[in-house]
């Protein structure tokens, strides 16, 4: 956790004091030696948000680059999957013609979550490629929950010590936000999950806050109890001094640790402006 980073094998500016590092000097687009890979995945687990500068990156490149953080989740909503690799998944607001269409692809994304956690096995790495970017808004912002759980008072960690919050895709998808086309058959294949809201990153041994948009209700708790605890929870976890605000440039590749950071995307004019990015989403493990 502590690597100095005139010892990185390639360049590191950090972003903010608490997250997220920008990363030059290593080319994305070849295959990175097992060394530089290593000292990639620490870079990973110390700065949990990298951010690459504009690359070309082609999907067989990134999804190479995926499979070398492990096994590649394909996702269960088939219709965004793209370029002919069912891990890939792509979020693009342009019609046939290539022009703004006025729909937002996915307004769930809008809220603070996690990627992966309505299933058994979560989301480690997201890694996301911009392929077009708004002039103005379109932004992705990350908030660290290592730090979200270290400033909760002794009161609040011996409330929630133990509690398991339910995840659930159609109720952040379907139910809250309402338009996303979560078909019937794909919201059986992925029932309901409880996860630990406090959980231990299984590489760092550190404790964070595992919350977000898709967790619906505690489990043994009333359901209105519930909801208003992680109403609660999650309005506490993101502070400004524990976030990073990312502006994106088109062809950056931007990599997060899932397991101790809540992301959202922020709005944009999407009758004007054009916004398509890529992502693939690595799995992970059962939170403990
Ligand atoms: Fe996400």
């Amino acid at each position: 956790m502590n690597s100095p980073a005139e010892h990185w094998p390639f360049a590191v500016r950090p972003l903010t004091p608490k997250l997220g590092a920008e990363i030059s000097g290593i080319d994305l687009a070849r295959d990175l030696d097992p060394a530089l890979f290593a000292s990639l995945y620490q870079a990973f687990l110390r700065y949990q948000v990298l951010v690459f500068p504009p690359l070309d990156l082609p999907p067989a490149s990134q999804v190479a680059f995926a499979r070398r953080f492990g096994e590649v989740q394909v996702h269960v909503m088939n219709q965004y999957h793209a370029d002919g690799f069912p891990e890939l998944y792509r979020l693009s607001n342009l019609d046939e013609h290539g022009r703004p269409s006025g729909n937002h692809p996915d307004k769930g994304t809008l809220a603070w979550h996690t990627d992966g956690s309505w299933q058994r096995v979560t989301g480690q790495a997201t890694i996301i490629y911009g392929e077009v970017m708004p002039a103005s808004g379109g932004e992705t912002h990350f908030c660290d929950m290592y730090g979200a759980y270290e400033r909760l008072d002794a009161s609040w960690k011996a409330r929630i010590a133990g509690l398991r919050a339910v995840h659930s895709l159609d109720f952040s998808r379907n139910r809250r936000h309402g338009e996303d086309p979560l078909t019937e058959a794909q919201r059986l294949a992925k029932p309901p999950v409880d996860h630990p809201i406090v959980r231990t990153h299984p590489e760092s041994r550190r404790k964070c806050l595992y919350l977000g948009d898709h967790a619906e209700y505690i489990f043994g708790m009333p359901y209105e109890a519930g909801r208003a605890l992680i109403e609660e929870l999650n309005a506490l976890a993101v502070q400004p001094d524990l976030s990073y605000e990312h502006r994106w440039k088109t062809r950056e590749l931007i990599v997060w640790d899932n397991r101790c950071v809540l992301h959202r995307a922020t709005a944009y004019d999407a009758a004007t402006q054009g916004r398509v990015i890529r992502r693939c989403t690595v799995l992970g493990e059962v939170p403990a």
